[in-house]
């Protein structure tokens, strides 16, 4: 099934979560997220009781419909700012939905995912209760009968935030919700954690992308099995990099073994999770991505096909793709030249963000050397976060372009990413 999803983006997640949980920089959008679980509802692959694993679980934004539809979610989070936020969002649907009938339930743990298997496994006894029948066992392979997630990518060009966020009505969202810190201060917590993903080392985001195909033709991984047969050939075989069972990793004894380091760039470190997930699913499970192609040097990379074939490549077989659109149709108007249609585009902040530091980097070169020189003194006092002459740079052009310019209209050469991709698999 190949079709398109209209009116995603139209809801926000305002009153749903904890303001500071806007600085993630990558959320789920609210609407789609919902879209999401109603699909998989109405498809019957998951029925309440049952669990669903998000290995890149950012704030806990896919928990909200678990547990109003009475599903155990569980979702990994290597960011540990990014599990505190998430533990305060589960806290604060707990208390909204006290006394809602069969209610499910949620977890977020810090953890890196490419030790998805030990992090889900571990869940089984200190989970939190309302399914008896599982309670006090560990979480086995093939427990899982959903996976919905939403890769970071290996770009840091689309991963740096417009700040175009109303900060004024996050504040007085905090404040309402009894939050103490001045609106300064609330503003410096928000922009430091919505720069970026994080630096946790281990995150994906941060991972040079290496060749998806030299992933996929050849895994990253040894191979050869212990038994003398390819990893290729069987799920099962998948040894690491050691010839070591796929799910052991090196203990202090043998972290010395350059065999053993983890895997290091983008889709190395992909495909150990996405082989991961493979495995934990019951036969019949599905997996959901929410990917999105992004612009790298004036051209389009085609990630949710790069995603798709990586899922391929691990077992997983394609049963649905939606587009969601970024865009809103808003009907249509005649013209001279015949009937156009009108849309309303909705750019992610990332898409934003890097169209305006395109026009800024423009803008600059046309400033006298003075004023440039006033919007550089401005810029070094407001980067903190490791400052390098670039990024000082690129905040002073920024700030120059907004304090100077109001040019608001499309870059030369623009390329419109105006869908999300809706990928969804089956464990056959
Ligand atoms: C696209 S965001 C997901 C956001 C999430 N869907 C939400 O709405 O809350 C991807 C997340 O993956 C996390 N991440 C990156 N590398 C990871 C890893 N190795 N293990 C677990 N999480 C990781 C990032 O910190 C980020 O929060």
């Amino acid at each position: 099934m190949d079709d398109i999803w209209q009116n995603c983006y139209n809801d926000g997640w305002q009153g749903d979560i904890v303001p500071e949980a806007f600085s993630h920089p990558a959320k789920f959008s609210r609407g789609l997220i919902h879209r999401i679980y109603q699909h998989a509802k109405d498809m019957q692959w998951v029925m309440a009781g049952d669990w669903v694993l998000d290995p890149f679980g950012g704030i806990a934004l896919g928990g909200l419909d678990a547990i109003a539809m009475g599903l155990n979610w569980i979702g990994v989070e290597l960011e540990e700012k990014f599990v505190f936020l998430g533990q305060q969002n589960i806290e604060l649907w707990s208390r909204q939905l006290k006394g809602w009938p069969n209610l499910g339930t949620a977890r977020i743990v810090q953890g890196d995912s490419r030790r998805l298997k030990e992090q889900f496994s571990m869940q089984g006894s200190c989970r939190p209760v309302k399914c008896d029948c599982l309670n006090g066992h560990s979480r086995q392979s093939e427990d899982c009968s959903l996976i919905i997630s939403s890769p970071p990518y290996a770009d840091q060009l689309i991963q740096k935030n417009s700040g175009s966020i109303d900060r004024k009505k996050q504040y007085k969202t905090y404040r309402s919700q009894g939050g103490g810190a001045s609106f300064e201060a609330f503003c410096r917590t928000q922009d430091l954690h919505s720069t970026d993903y994080g630096h946790t080392p281990g995150n994906l985001a941060n991972m040079k992308e290496g060749s998806i195909d030299a992933v996929i033709s050849s895994p990253p991984y040894s191979e050869i099995r212990q038994d003398g047969g390819s990893s290729r050939d069987g799920i099962k075989g998948l040894t690491n990099y050691s010839g070591e069972p796929r799910n052991y990793w090196p203990t202090q004894r043998d972290q010395k073994n350059l065999g053993n380091v983890p895997p290091d760039t983008f889709w190395e470190a992909s495909r150990e999770i996405v082989q991961q997930c493979f495995e934990l699913l019951k036969p019949n499970g599905k997996a959901i991505w929410v990917c999105k192609d992004y612009c790298k040097d004036g051209k389009r990379i085609p990630f949710s096909k790069r995603w798709a074939t990586l899922c391929e490549s691990v077992g997983f077989k394609i049963i649905h793709w939606h587009k969601a659109m970024l865009v809103k149709p808003e009907g249509e108007q005649d013209t001279i030249r015949g009937t156009q249609y009108l849309e309303t585009e909705r750019k992610s902040f990332f898409r934003r963000n890097h169209e305006t530091k395109i026009k800024a980097a423009k803008f600059w070169p046309t400033l006298d050397i003075d004023i440039q020189n006033e919007f550089l003194a401005m810029a070094q006092k407001q980067v903190n976060v490791k400052p390098t002459e670039k990024k000082i740079l690129q905040k002073a052009q920024v700030l120059a372009f907004k304090s100077e310019c109001l040019d608001d209209r499309p870059y030369e050469n623009e390329i419109m990413i105006d869908f999300e991709d809706v990928i969804c698999l089956v464990k056959e």
